[in-house]
């Protein structure tokens, strides 16, 4: 499909999406008892998102993925810093420009129920980024593009003319993937797309996710707080840790070098989900977002902290595996 830009599509490897030094908060009403106060949900991030590459983005509820998700797409602006998208600033472009932008990067959701109106038909629902985009198609072209993107995502083509509440939710996910591949967009965010899922279907979205890359040539931001999925789906990986990156995996078999990343993968062993909580947790409270201490925000939970870790902030380092910690794991057999 032609949408009328200029822009090339990037190579593999090239940044598609960029993030410089952004910042975003967001301010709590003040009221008779309460005084505003601000949140930095997403801390000093700078991150590239290579073309053709599947990124994954990891960390515990509350951590700011669904901010970075929504920045990365243009829907909130950042609070300081640059969000750009094969090389175009989202925060400046014109309304007409970030439309035309947003055609080709598109958003998948955790909960497919809420993100598709029940009173559409499915092939309506399918074909919303056209209307979106203003693009008018005939009747005809109609029914043919609904059941080629139906049939795309291993749905009969014939299930266009119902409405979703006959759907399964795995099923409704595969809509809402449709739909966001119906303008043949180069990047997917895609928020949690398999969380609200029983496990055997996670494993065949995922299936899906995968073989459509492959075939699409798609770029993926993958958001999950499962790091063991993460890993086992994305070419590399960034962990957040209350707003922050604290370290960007290259590969998915690169030894792992934070002790946040290293607690996380520990409780993704325990299956019992219940437990894994208290294990992640086993080391100390999460700080308060609005009250971070003054050195390494991760030190109330962590085994190594020290009075160094305590005063001083540490920053991501600029190697070709960054990490944010003064007393980064060894290398050799820490990761697995
Ligand atoms: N519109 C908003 N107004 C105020 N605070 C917000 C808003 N959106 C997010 N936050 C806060 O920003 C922080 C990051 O939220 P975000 O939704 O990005 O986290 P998340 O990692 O996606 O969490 P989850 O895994 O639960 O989806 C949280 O403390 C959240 O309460
Ligand atoms: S800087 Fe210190 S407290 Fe923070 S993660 Fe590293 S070792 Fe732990
Ligand atoms: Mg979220």
């Amino acid at each position: 499909m032609t949408d009328g830009l200029t822009t090339g599509v990037p190579t593999t490897g090239v940044p598609i999406l960029r993030f410089e030094d952004v910042n975003r908060d967001f301010t709590t009403p003040g009221g008779w008892f309460a005084r505003r106060r601000v949140l930095r949900a997403v801390n000093a991030v700078t991150l590239d998102v290579p073309a053709g590459r599947v990124t994954g983005v990891v960390g515990e509820s509350g951590c700011g993925k669904s901010t970075l998700a929504r920045l990365a797409l243009g829907l909130i602006k950042p609070t300081d810093g640059r969000v750009s998208f094969e090389g175009e600033d989202l925060a400046t472009a014109r309304r007409a420009r970030l439309r035309q932008l947003r055609a080709r990067m598109q958003m998948v959701f955790q909960d497919p129920y809420s993100s598709i109106d029940p009173r559409m038909t499915i092939g309506d629902a399918v074909l919303e980024p056209f209307v979106v985009q203003g693009i008018r198609l005939t009747g005809a072209a109609r029914a043919a593009k609904a059941e080629a993107l139906l049939g795309m995502v291993g749905l009969d083509p014939s299930l266009a003319r119902n409405h979703p509440h006959h759907l399964s939710g795995g099923q409704k996910q595969r809509v809402g993937i449709a739909r966001a591949l119906a303008l043949e967009p180069r990047l997917v965010v895609l928020d949690e797309p398999t969380a609200s899922l029983d496990v055997s279907i996670q494993a065949q979205i995922v299936a899906l996710l995968e073989a459509l890359k492959a075939r699409l040539d798609l770029t993926y931001l993958f958001i999950s707080h499962d790091l063991a999925l993460v890993r086992y789906f994305c070419d590399r990986i960034v962990v957040m840790y209350l707003g922050a990156v604290v370290e960007i995996l290259p590969s998915p078999a690169a030894p792992i070098r934070h002790p946040y990343t290293r607690a996380l993968l520990d409780s993704a062993f325990v299956p019992d989900p219940t437990r894994r909580q208290t294990l992640a947790r086993a080391t100390g409270e999460i700080p308060s977002a609005f009250d971070l201490p003054p050195g390494c925000v991760y030190a109330p939970r962590c085994p190594l902290a020290d009075e160094t870790c305590r005063r001083i902030r540490p920053q991501l380092d600029r190697s070709a595996h960054p990490v944010a910690c003064h007393h980064p794991l060894d290398r050799a057999g820490a990761g697995s």
